[in-house]
């Protein structure tokens, strides 16, 4: 029998770094949440991530693939709120090989929309789209009724899952709405992404590769202020709407570089300037004006967050020696994306 005082949620890519703040942030913040987390465990999915709530009493994990309808459609169709944050995530791999971001980030998101639409139950899904959907931006902010013009394969999965959830609520009145984070940071991010690459090849003293000029500027929001918006979006987000969120804090790869270079305790030497990725989105800027009109701020200062993140990894080795040092398919990818990238 199903309890009436309990609110089902379903997490898609929970045990990815995002994913898996939220889920320990719905669980901590919400007693009357019981959180199922349905994860293929890719290489960026690790039991890891969720190694302190995998036996939480209100948490029940899944390892299961979104574009598996048999898998996938009946804990869709249980739910009371979907979080949909499964996806393939990271743009260089999307330029080396981009079948799995169609995959998983366009047929997969389908696979939840189609089963979305006969769910008796479903009060919101939660599209988690991204700022990278814009397109690079020259100058001033995006705004969520701005042109999307992804410019990856990676961004341009990500537009077409956002538009397809859009179709879902204007056609059938699926209750989505679309979220556009920017760049995330924190604990438990796959160590290709810059922050925690960079972070833990120092701790080693191993060279940074900083691609192109280091002039390209990405704005940084804490995973925690992102779980927040999320949780206030989903008690107060508007079916049919897209919302920025964004932390506000626009950084050159170069500054944040040596902002790592400094809390880590080592000198410039280890930069080692690389030649571009393809097509490399210059700027990204997303205008908050909308989400903050419903209160939420970001919490975490940057420097402060930064600073923590970085502990956060000096202290966590057990988390990132082994994907480092030991995953083959790790160091297979790490050589393919490095191992005869030209020096600038
Ligand atoms: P991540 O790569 O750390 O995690 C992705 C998770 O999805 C992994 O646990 C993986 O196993 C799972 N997954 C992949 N394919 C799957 C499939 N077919 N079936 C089930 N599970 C599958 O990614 P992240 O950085 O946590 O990003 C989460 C979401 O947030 C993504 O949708 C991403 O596009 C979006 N986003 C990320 C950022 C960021 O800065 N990281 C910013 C904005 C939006
Ligand atoms: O903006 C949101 C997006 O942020 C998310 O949608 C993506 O899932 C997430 O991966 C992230 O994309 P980016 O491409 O911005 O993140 P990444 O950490 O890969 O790179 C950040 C910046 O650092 C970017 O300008 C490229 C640069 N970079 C990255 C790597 C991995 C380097 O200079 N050297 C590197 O080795």
């Amino acid at each position: 029998m199903t309890d009436t005082t309990q609110t089902t949620v379903l997490v898609t890519g929970g045990a990815g770094f995002i994913g898996s703040n939220f889920v320990r942030y719905a669980l901590q913040t919400h007693a009357d949440w019981r959180v199922t987390t349905l994860d293929k465990l890719t290489y960026a999915g690790r039991r890891e991530n969720l190694h302190d709530v995998m036996d939480h009493p209100r948490h029940h994990f899944v390892h299961g693939d979104i574009c598996d309808a048999a898998t996938a459609s009946p804990l869709v169709e249980s739910a009371d709120i979907v979080v949909h944050f499964a996806a393939e995530t990271h743009v260089d791999r999307s330029i080396l090989a981009a079948g799995d971001f169609i995959r998983t980030d366009v047929e997969g998101t389908f696979v939840l929309l189609e089963a979305a639409r006969r769910s008796p139950r479903l009060r919101r899904f939660v599209q988690i789209s991204t700022d990278e959907v814009y397109g690079s931006v020259a100058e001033g902010s995006s705004a969520e009724t701005d042109e999307l013009r992804p410019r990856n394969p990676y961004s341009a999965s990500k537009a077409g899952a956002d538009r397809l959830a859009y179709s879902y609520w204007a056609t059938y009145d699926v209750p989505v709405i679309i979220t556009r984070a920017s760049n995330n940071f924190g604990p438990y991010q796959f160590p290709e992404k810059v922050i925690p690459l960079f972070v833990t090849n120092l701790i080693d003293d191993i060279p940074v590769p900083l691609y192109g000029d280091g002039g390209n500027v990405r704005d940084w929001l804490h995973v925690l202020d992102h779980c927040r918006a999320l949780d206030l979006l989903i008690r107060q987000g508007q079916s049919g709407e897209v919302y920025n969120i964004g932390g506000g804090n626009e950084v050159r790869n170069a500054d944040l570089t040596h902002s790592l270079l400094r809390l880590v305790g080592k000198d410039e030497t280890l930069i080692r300037p690389v030649e571009d990725r393809k097509g490399h989105d210059r700027r990204y800027s997303v205008s908050t004006n909308k989400l903050r009109g419903m209160g939420w701020k970001p919490l975490v200062a940057f420097e402060q967050g930064l600073q923590e993140t970085v502990e956060w990894y000096a202290r966590n080795e057990w988390w990132w020696r082994p994907v480092k040092e030991r995953d083959p398919q790790y160091k297979a990818y790490m050589e393919q994306q490095y191992g005869s990238r030209p020096s600038r």
